[in-house]
């Protein structure tokens, strides 16, 4: 992590797959170029730290280039792909925020062609962010919400997979 010339706390965006833009029917998409193992890293996503206070509101859902990162903290765009990974309620890969770094990992084995997605919920635990979802799986859940919302199956499977932030999972510990 470096401090930007404004004295914000800066991410560098990182690739470590070949991956592509692409359009979906919800806008552009970020496509796999190359197969992708499980457990796999895709990407670091960059970006400069900010509050929730610097968030920009009314939330408009189509200008929504923030991930939050931590209970009062958001990542805003990097102006590179990681910018254009849309949500789905059955995705493929998960974001893992370690102190540094904030990673994306698949989660089962992505083809060549296929679209990256992950579940926003998993990172969100404020009404900001909330959207109507038209991922189109069969496990769609129609809104996309904070990750309490989430039916509790779900929320077990991303915490057995260890992509649960601890400023999630402190508020969760009865599950
Ligand atoms: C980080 S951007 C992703 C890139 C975006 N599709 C674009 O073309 O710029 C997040 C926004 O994409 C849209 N989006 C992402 N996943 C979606 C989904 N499953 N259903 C509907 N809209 C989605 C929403 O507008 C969301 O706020
Ligand atoms: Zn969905």
């Amino acid at each position: 992590m470096v401090k930007s010339i404004h004295g914000k706390l800066q991410l560098k965006p990182g690739l470590f797959k070949n991956l592509q833009l692409g359009q979906c029917s919800f806008g552009k998409g970020v496509f796999a170029a190359e197969d992708i193992r499980s457990g796999e890293k895709i990407m670091e996503f960059g970006g400069s730290i900010i509050s929730s206070a610097e968030l920009p509101y009314p939330y408009e859902a189509e200008k929504d280039y923030f991930l939050q990162v931590g209970q009062d903290l958001y990542l805003g765009p990097s102006g590179t792909l990681d910018d254009y990974v849309n949500h789905s309620c059955n995705p493929n890969s998960a974001i893992r925020i370690n102190k540094n770094t904030v990673e994306l990992i698949a989660i089962s084995f992505i083809r060549f062609g296929d679209q990256i997605t992950f579940n926003y919920a998993t990172t969100m635990n404020s009404n900001w962010g909330e959207f109507e979802c038209a991922c189109g799986s069969n496990e769609c859940l129609g809104m996309v919400k904070k990750f309490v919302d989430l039916p509790e199956p779900i929320q077990k499977k991303y915490i057995e997979l260890k992509v649960v932030p601890n400023y999630i999972l402190a508020k969760i510990k009865n599950i």
